[in-house]
């Protein structure tokens, strides 16, 4: 299966999905990675893996529609069996999900329902939580509201700040991610009517 990644930012996650594909570990290729900011870390993290690489800037484009237009076209052109949002700091159109349906990934730092939106790490503490996790999904129409395939929990402890549990969780998408990938590659996860299978059960 064809991968393509699309990314904001640092591209921690990114990085173990190529280190896993490095070691035949990932049950797809990464055909190539993609994102919204020129000066986002992981496009060299891919180009030191001979990935191939793209941006497309959402300030060149007008609108939310436009942009998700352009996106969808270069992410079309390598004709990805699957799209993975790594860090993609953008809320994605309707149209934009629909296209994608049942082969779209994402991870949030939270363990949904809970905390969906931004600086999951510290609602939960500010909630006095004490666990927190990460979530990975399919993507639909709803922010943070797709079907959630897998999720690891982290224990918060009295003093933790947002940083070191969020380092804890990091470690955890790190492991998750790759492992969620490698079933869907191989064919055990998949979404039907809104919901999350994995191996026929979930
Ligand atoms: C992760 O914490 C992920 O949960 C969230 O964005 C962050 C991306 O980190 N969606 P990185 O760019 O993979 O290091």
């Amino acid at each position: 299966p064809r991968i393509v990644v699309l990314i904001s930012g640092n591209g921690s996650n990114l990085q173990t999905m190529l280190d896993q594909g490095d070691a035949n570990l990932l049950g797809g290729k990464i055909v190539a990675v993609i994102s919204n900011k020129a000066e986002a870390y992981g496009l060299e993290r891919a180009r030191a893996a001979g990935i191939a690489t793209a941006v497309v800037s959402n300030q060149d484009h007008a609108s939310r529609e436009h942009f998700d237009g352009a996106l969808s076209e270069v992410i079309d052109g390598y004709q990805p069996n699957l799209v993975v949002l790594a860090g993609f700091m953008r809320i994605l159109t309707p149209s934009f999900v629909h296209h994608y349906q049942g082969r779209l990934l994402n991870i949030h730092p939270s363990l949904l329902p809970r905390y969906q939106g931004l600086n999951t790490h510290q609602k939960a503490i500010d909630a006095g939580d004490q666990e927190h996790g990460c979530s990975v999904h399919f993507v639909t129409e709803e922010l943070d509201g797709g079907p959630v395939i897998l999720q690891a929990r982290v224990p918060i402890f009295a003093d933790d700040d947002a940083c070191v549990v969020a380092e804890r969780v990091q470690v955890q998408e790190h492991a998750i991610y790759p492992l969620t990938i490698r079933w869907f590659c191989e064919g055990r996860v998949v979404m039907q009517q809104g919901k999350a299978y994995l191996d026929g059960a979930l």
